[in-house]
């Protein structure tokens, strides 16, 4: 029987909200599967750093180097520096455990409504992978002489033929598993160094794939397609800044951000990969009990599916589809459920004994 150590760090506001309904989902499935999970509380974020001066201590990344995976919520507070969470928290865990794979399903669940109203269930259901390493969000730049006239400022964008041949592979191997196609979502007609080499590799790697479509698109229009066309996407590769605009987008048109789950994955498993729900911390709904926690909680399921757990994972995904099926909806879908009362709606259907579908 397997056992699996996870680390939680909830973070900042709804992360503290969301994160625990996720965490009692984990262990209902775990209970009725044949394995079992540790979880350890890790108190870090913007709220840690008001005490300490840091997000995570010093020691941080050598402790959870000793978990399977990571389950995180989001960092972020209002009264603190906004450029600092991305800087000394999600980037430094993606970066120093070459989580190089930014994985971000976009499906419709059963008994949502698309805002996309002509849209049914089949038309809505891709993933966004997006290099989560290098690229735009490399900070690799500088503020020169911010007040004076001649002031300036530079970021820029690294791509090295490595990170762009790994995430290509990693695309179109899910490819295979899915519907067998790859859209390249970029830009080069404009970015005409950074892209144009991002092109050249991904083209070159989808010749060693023969079985998988492939298809490059702009990203404005990709945007469009979104909207208009989703049912023409199965995997979507693309840059760190492209993905993760996209892939907000990708949770709106399943009716809210707070659907969306994600998987921070080094597929080699040299590190502990991290998941967690598409948003931030939401300080404008915080404290009020009313996030919703699917995103979380389907962060939570991909995690599962990470560690081989593909039938629990698969336990996960039914309990939401059958919990929204019943008409239970949280309040950002238009509903009035409260976190804890979706989280017990789910678990409810992952313990009932009814064989589930998939
Ligand atoms: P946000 O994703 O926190 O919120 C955007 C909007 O979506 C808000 O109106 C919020 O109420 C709503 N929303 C988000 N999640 C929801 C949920 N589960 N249920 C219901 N409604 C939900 O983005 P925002 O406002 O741009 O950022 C807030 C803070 O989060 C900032 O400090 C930001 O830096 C941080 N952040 C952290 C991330 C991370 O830790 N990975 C990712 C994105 C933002
Ligand atoms: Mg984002």
């Amino acid at each position: 029987m397997g056992n699996y150590k996870i680390a939680v760090i909830p973070g900042d506001g709804i992360g503290k909200e969301i994160v625990p309904v996720g965490v009692k989902v984990l262990e209902a499935v775990a209970s009725i599967s044949n394995f079992s999970l540790s979880f350890t509380d890790f108190p870090w974020g913007a709220g840690y750093y008001k005490n300490h001066g840091l997000f995570l201590p010093k020691d941080g990344l050598e402790v959870l180097k000793q978990f399977d995976a990571i389950y995180f919520g989001a960092v972020g507070l209002p009264e603190i520096d906004d450029t600092l969470p991305a800087m000394s928290y999600t980037f430094k865990i993606r970066n120093s455990f070459q989580q190089y794979v930014n994985y971000r399903p976009v499906r419709l669940f059963p008994g949502l409504k698309s805002p996309i109203a002509a849209k049914e269930q089949k038309d809505i259901d891709f993933v966004v992978v997006r290099e989560n390493n290098e690229g735009e969000f490399v900070q690799a730049g500088k503020i020169l002489y911010p007040g004076a006239p001649n002031g300036l400022a530079i970021d820029t964008s690294i791509f090295t033929r490595s990170g762009i041949e790994k995430i290509a592979h990693f695309s179109f191997k899910l490819a295979q598993k899915r519907r067998k196609k790859v859209t390249n979502v970029t830009k080069s007609n404009t970015l005409v160094h950074s892209l144009v080499f991002w092109d050249m590799i991904i083209g070159e790697v989808a010749q060693q794939y023969p079985d998988v479509a492939y298809e490059k698109v702009y990203v404005d229009n990709a945007a469009a397609s979104f909207v208009l066309r989703p049912e023409r996407f199965d995997v979507i590769v693309t840059t760190n800044l492209i993905g993760d605009i996209l892939s907000d987008l990708g949770g709106a048109i399943m009716g809210s951000l707070g659907l969306g789950g994600s998987g921070n994955i080094n597929p080699e498993n040299e590190f502990p990969s991290m998941f967690e729900p598409i948003h931030g911390s939401a300080p404008d709904i915080a404290g009020k009990g009313i996030a919703n926690p699917i995103g979380a909680i389907w962060s939570g399921a991909i995690m599962l599916d990470h560690l081989g757990e593909l039938q629990a994972s698969g336990k996960i995904v039914s309990g939401i589809e059958e919990a929204l099926l019943s008409g239970i909806k949280p309040v950002d879908l238009g509903g009035s459920a409260s976190t804890d009362q979706i989280g017990e709606a789910i678990i409810k259907r992952i313990l009932s004994d009814k064989k589930v579908a998939n």
